[in-house]
C-alpha cells in the first residue's frame, strides 16, 4: 500500500509556441493542442506508454465538446486506454495542479509514472446563447408541429439574440482581471514606470532566450492547419524591439482615466499547450533518466477575491518555503507568473514588506527578490499565457535554466482567480 514519501523527478516537458489568440492556432482546438503536445512529449523521451500509470491534464475556459479533456486525450493520442486519467481546473495554475497531482500519487505509491499539463485555446472559447434563447430552442425542440415549434422564439426580444461570450471576471466581484491588476497597482502604490520596466525586461529576456536557443529543448514545432505547409515554430509574441518608449505611449486598457494597466503591460489572450513527464526517482533509475530535477515542496494558498486578487503567490511561497525547510535566499532562480506586471510588482513587493509578513502571523519578511534572479527568460507576459498550459510551461522553463546554469534550487510561482496563489520549490540533485 502507500508509502507517501518518495521523491518525485521531473524528467523533462515540451510545450507548443505560445501564439496569440486569433492567429496561426485558430483552426486548432485546445484538445488538438494538447494532443499534439502529448505525442511529441512521448516520442522525444522515447517513453514506453505502457509505463505511463496517470495522465492529468486541465483546460481552463471548457471546451463543452470535451470537457473531460484529459481522458479525450488519451484516447486521441492512441496511449494505452487503462492509463488513469482526470481532469483539473485551478484557473491559472491549472498545470500546477495538474502537477502536483501526479506527484502526489507517485509521492503515495499508486503511480510510478505520470504526465502532467494544460492546453488552452481562447481562439475557440466556448460562445452560449442566453438563457431565454436558450429555453426557447429546448421548448422548440420538444413542440409537435411547425406552429408550435415557433411559438417559443415570438416571446423573445433583439438582446435574447446576442451571443454570450466567457467572462474572464471574478463571478463573486464582478472585476475583471484587469481591474483587478488596476486595483492592485493603485493600493500598492505600483507606478506605469515599474510595470513597464517589468515589462521591457520579460521581452528583453525572452528574446534572449530564443536567439540563444535556449527554447529548443522545450518548445516543438507544429504544423499549422488547413494546409500545414506553415510551421509555427517561435511564439508569436516576443517583441524584440521591445522600447520602454513604446511601452509609455500606450493608453490604459481597463481604467481609461487614471489607469497604468495597458495591453503591453498586461499578459495577452494566448493560445497553447505544455506538459511534463514526472516519475518517481527509483522509476528514472530503473527506466535510465535522467531527471531535470525534483519537486522538493508546494503550496497552495488563497485571500479574499475582493482583496488583493492576484496576491496569491505572496500567501503561498512563505508555505512551500518552510515546507521546503528553506528561505527565499537558497533561491537560485524565482520563477513568478506574469499575469499583469502590476501583479508582479505587487507580489514582489510583499515578498518584502515585513507588514505583509506581520498580515501572515511571520516575523520577518520572506525577503529582497534579487532581479536578476526573476524571470531570467521571459514571463507570461512577453512569452503569452495559455492559462491552463502556463504553469507547466514555468516549471520547465525554470529547471532548464537551473540546469544551464548547474545551480540548485528555484521558487515557481503562480497567482490564479478567486485569490488563489501556487508555489512550488524545485531543487535539482
Ligand atoms: C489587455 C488586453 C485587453 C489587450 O488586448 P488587445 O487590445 O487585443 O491587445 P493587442 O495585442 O491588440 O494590443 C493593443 C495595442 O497595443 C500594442 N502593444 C501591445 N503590447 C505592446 C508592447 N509591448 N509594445 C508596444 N506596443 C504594444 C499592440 O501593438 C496594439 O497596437 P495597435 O492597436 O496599434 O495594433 C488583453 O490582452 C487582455 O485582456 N489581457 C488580460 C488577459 C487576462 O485577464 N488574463 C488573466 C491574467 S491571469
Amino acid at each position: 500500500m502507500a508509502q507517501g514519501n518518495r521523491r518525485v523527478a521531473i524528467i523533462g516537458g515540451l510545450r507548443t509556441p505560445f501564439v496569440k489568440a486569433n492567429t496561426v492556432f485558430n483552426d486548432l482546438t485546445a484538445l488538438d493542442l494538447g494532443r499534439i503536445v502529448v505525442q511529441e512529449l512521448v516520442q522525444r523521451y522515447d517513453l514506453d506508454p505502457n509505463e505511463i500509470d496517470e495522465l492529468v491534464f486541465g483546460q481552463v475556459v471548457p471546451s463543452l465538446t470535451a470537457s473531460s479533456i484529459a481522458r479525450e486525450l488519451v484516447l486521441l493520442t492512441g496511449l494505452p486506454r487503462r492509463i488513469q486519467t482526470h481532469t483539473v481546473v485551478r484557473a491559472c495554475a491549472t498545470s500546477i495542479q495538474a502537477a502536483v497531482n501526479v506527484a502526489n500519487s507517485i509521492q503515495l505509491g499508486v503511480a510510478d509514472v505520470g504526465i502532467a499539463g494544460g492546453t488552452e485555446s481562447m481562439s475557440d472559447p466556448p460562445i452560449f446563447t442566453s438563457r431565454p434563447l436558450a429555453h426557447a430552442l429546448v421548448s422548440a425542440s420538444k413542440a409537435k408541429n411547425l406552429a408550435a415549434r415557433l411559438k417559443p422564439f415570438q416571446q423573445l426580444k433583439g438582446k435574447d439574440l446576442l451571443p454570450v461570450p466567457p467572462a474572464i471576471a471574478e463571478y463573486s466581484t464582478g472585476m475583471s482581471m484587469g481591474d483587478s491588476a488596476e486595483k492592485m497597482a493603485k493600493e500598492n502604490g505600483i507606478t506605469r514606470r515599474e510595470q513597464d520596466e517589468l515589462t521591457l525586461a520579460s521581452h528583453q529576456n525572452a528574446a534572449r532566450a530564443w536567439k540563444a536557443g535556449l527554447f529548443k529543448d522545450e518548445v516543438m514545432n507544429v504544423a499549422v492547419p488547413p494546409k500545414y505547409k506553415e510551421i509555427a515554430a517561435m511564439d508569436n509574441l516576443v517583441r524584440e524591439d521591445a522600447s520602454f518608449e513604446a511601452l509609455s505611449a500606450l493608453k490604459p486598457v481597463f481604467d481609461r482615466r487614471y489607469g497604468t494597466v495597458t495591453a503591453g503591460n498586461a499578459s495577452p489572450l494566448t493560445d497553447g499547450a505544455a506538459a511534463l513527464i514526472l516519475m518517481s526517482e527509483e522509476k528514472a533509475k530503473a527506466l535510465g533518466y535522467q531527471p531535470l530535477g525534483f519537486l522538493r515542496s508546494y503550496a497552495f494558498a488563497a485571500t479574499d477575491p475582493g482583496e488583493q486578487l492576484l496576491q496569491g503567490p505572496a500567501y503561498a511561497a512563505p508555505i512551500a518555503l518552510d515546507r521546503a525547510g528553506l528561505t527565499l535566499k537558497d533561491m537560485d532562480l524565482i520563477d513568478m507568473h506574469e499575469a499583469f506586471a502590476a501583479q508582479v510588482a505587487s507580489n514582489i513587493q510583499a515578498f518584502e514588506s515585513k507588514l505583509f509578513a506581520q498580515k501572515l502571523g511571520r516575523k520577518a519578511a520572506l525577503g529582497e527578490v534579487d532581479r536578476s534572479k526573476l524571470n531570467v527568460n521571459g514571463g507570461s507576459i512577453a512569452l503569452g499565457h495559455p492559462f491552463a498550459a502556463t504553469g507547466a510551461r514555468i516549471l520547465h522553463q525554470s529547471l532548464r535554466e537551473l540546469k544551464r546554469r548547474n545551480l540548485s534550487k528555484a521558487l515557481v510561482t503562480v497567482c490564479a482567480q478567486g485569490g488563489q496563489g501556487a508555489a512550488v520549490v524545485l531543487e535539482r540533485e
